[in-house]
């Protein structure tokens, strides 16, 4: 056990034994046994209860509030795991052998130098804009750099003309010796077998490549946008710690490693949802992993999926203090006005991410003043809608009601809550969408028309009088 952990994994684990105990009474839904299609299923609006394609790789059990990825629950994986198996296992179906990931580890530090990336990223007002929209363009720039979907004389170009203003744009690079060098020796030779693996933007190796680059271009969004240059990896450093590291510039302390690494697990992966569907969707078309992954960040962007988590800061600001909930849920539930961080399409029982935050924010805003102020506002909070849509509409909180009090208690800023909840997703995205191809059907879903037949067109000149369906 990593020092100064113990305490987290007994927190998760009281949470899964909560969830046994107050859940295991709710029945298992069906269609998890292969099914014939065309399959019969009710569906809703927005595509609610369809089935799209089978997937073994994770199960959201919504009248329990269980996740499961490849078999796993959630709250295993938590206490005992880490982001690096936990994508791992996602990507390739099983956890890996301790070869396996140790060479998986490997190659995540050598994938997250992306120098010709953060570079381009230079040449935009990064520190201006949503961080979301940086991680859309690095994975458009790492599509660029390392592969050869677009022409490769094209490819060679950007390299050679960055290459050759390298010098003018500043770069702080950790000295690493010869052992761990990955960026300072024998580069070309380095990156000609990268782009080699990574050729035609699609096979395993493009997955690993954009979980470990998006996570660099979230890292010097960071920096550039607290007046910093972007940080190089440290090879010593776990997944999670390089995280904070190249965000922050200080190695994180034990326990925030820690935190961070539960957050990233719980974030991995959540079944059809909006921003998976989107990369879904996008590789369905054949086009490439990079463009799927850069449709997945923009839809987790909105605030009814991703963006929740900031919203939700914003929200304890708004109520101010524990004192002033009640009146403030009262005139939001009197305006029928939605509370952020609560409510979901699939749980209607406790969401399990938010079983396993809700301690972890507990036991770290015990160590902040604000944390403490904002922890207070959010059980309150949790207590008025629980006891009122809770019944009535089955509305609890989500995973992005408590993720953020971690966040803040750990110095991070509100703008990249999203953006670390991306960095987790391309796993989720990732797997999805490898899966999926092996038996790829372009989606293509239907409209209800509702709209006129038969309009006689009109003139240009005869036009305005007319009245919209
Ligand atoms: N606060 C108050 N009422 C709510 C909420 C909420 N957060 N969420 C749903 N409701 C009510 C809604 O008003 C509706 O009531 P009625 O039947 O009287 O019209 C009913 O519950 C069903 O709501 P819906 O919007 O039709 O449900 P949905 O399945 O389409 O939406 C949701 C799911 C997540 C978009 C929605 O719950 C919501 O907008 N929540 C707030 C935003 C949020 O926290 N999003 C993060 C989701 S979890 C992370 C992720 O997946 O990204």
């Amino acid at each position: 056990m990593r020092g100064g952990t113990q305490e987290i994994t007994d927190l998760i684990l009281n949470a899964k034994e909560r969830a046994i105990k107050e859940t295991s009474h709710e029945p298992e839904p069906e269609l998890t046994q292969p099914q014939k299609w065309p399959i019969n299923c009710t569906v809703g609006p927005g595509l609610e209860g369809a089935i799209a394609c089978e997937t073994k790789v994770g199960y959201v059990n919504g009248a329990k509030g269980w996740l499961i990825y490849r078999g796993y629950n959630i709250f295993d994986l938590c206490a005992y795991s880490t982001f690096e198996e936990v994508s791992y296992l996602l990507l390739h179906g099983l956890l890996p052998t301790a070869t396996q990931l140790e060479a998986f580890k490997k190659k995540l530090v050598q994938y997250a130098h992306i120098p010709y990336t953060k570079r381009l990223l230079l040449s935009f007002p990064v520190e201006k804009m949503n961080p979301m929209a940086v991680l859309r363009l690095g994975t458009s720039f790492m599509r660029q750099e390392f592969t050869d979907v677009e022409s490769e004389d094209y490819i060679a170009d950007t390299v050679r003309i960055i290459n050759a203003d390298e010098d003018s744009i500043p770069m702080e690079t950790k000295p690493m010796g010869e052992e761990h060098a990955i960026y300072e020796f024998r580069r070309e030779e380095r990156e000609k077998k990268i782009r080699d693996e990574l050729k035609g933007a699609g096979g395993d190796e493009s997955c690993h490549h954009l979980l470990a680059g998006v996570a660099s271009v979230m890292a010097a969004a960071a920096r550039l946008r607290a007046g910093g240059y972007p940080l190089e990896p440290d090879p010593e450093l776990s997944f999670a710690a390089n995280l904070l590291y190249m965000m922050n510039g200080k190695v994180p302390s034990p326990l925030e490693e820690r935190i961070m690494d539960v957050a990233l697990i719980l974030h991995a992966d959540h079944g059809m949802n909006a921003s998976t569907f989107a990369s879904m969707v996008v590789a369905s078309t054949l086009s490439d992993i990079y463009l799927s992954v850069g449709a997945g960040i923009a839809a987790l962007q909105g605030p009814l999926h991703g963006g929740a988590n900031e919203k939700v800061i914003e929200m304890f600001h708004e109520i101010g203090t524990e004192a002033q909930v009640k009146a403030w849920f009262e005139k939001k539930r009197a305006a029928k006005e939605k509370i952020m961080g609560f409510g979901h399409r699939v749980y209607k029982a406790y969401d399990p991410r938010a079983r396993v935050l809700a301690p972890l924010a507990e036991y770290m805003s015990n160590k902040s003043p604000e944390g403490k102020k904002m922890f207070g506002i959010a059980k309150a909070l949790e207590n008025e809608v629980v006891s009122t849509l809770g019944s009535e509409k089955k509305i609890f909180p989500n995973v992005d009601f408590y993720s953020g009090i971690v966040y803040t208690c750990m110095g991070i800023a509100p703008e990249f809550f999203t953006p670390i909840f991306a960095v987790s997703r391309v796993a989720g995205w990732t797997a999805r969408v490898q899966e999926y191809l092996k038996n790829n059907r372009i989606f293509r879903p239907r409209a209800m028309y509702l709209g006129a037949f038969d309009k006689e067109y009109t003139p240009l000149e005869q036009r305005g009088n007319e009245k919209k369906d």
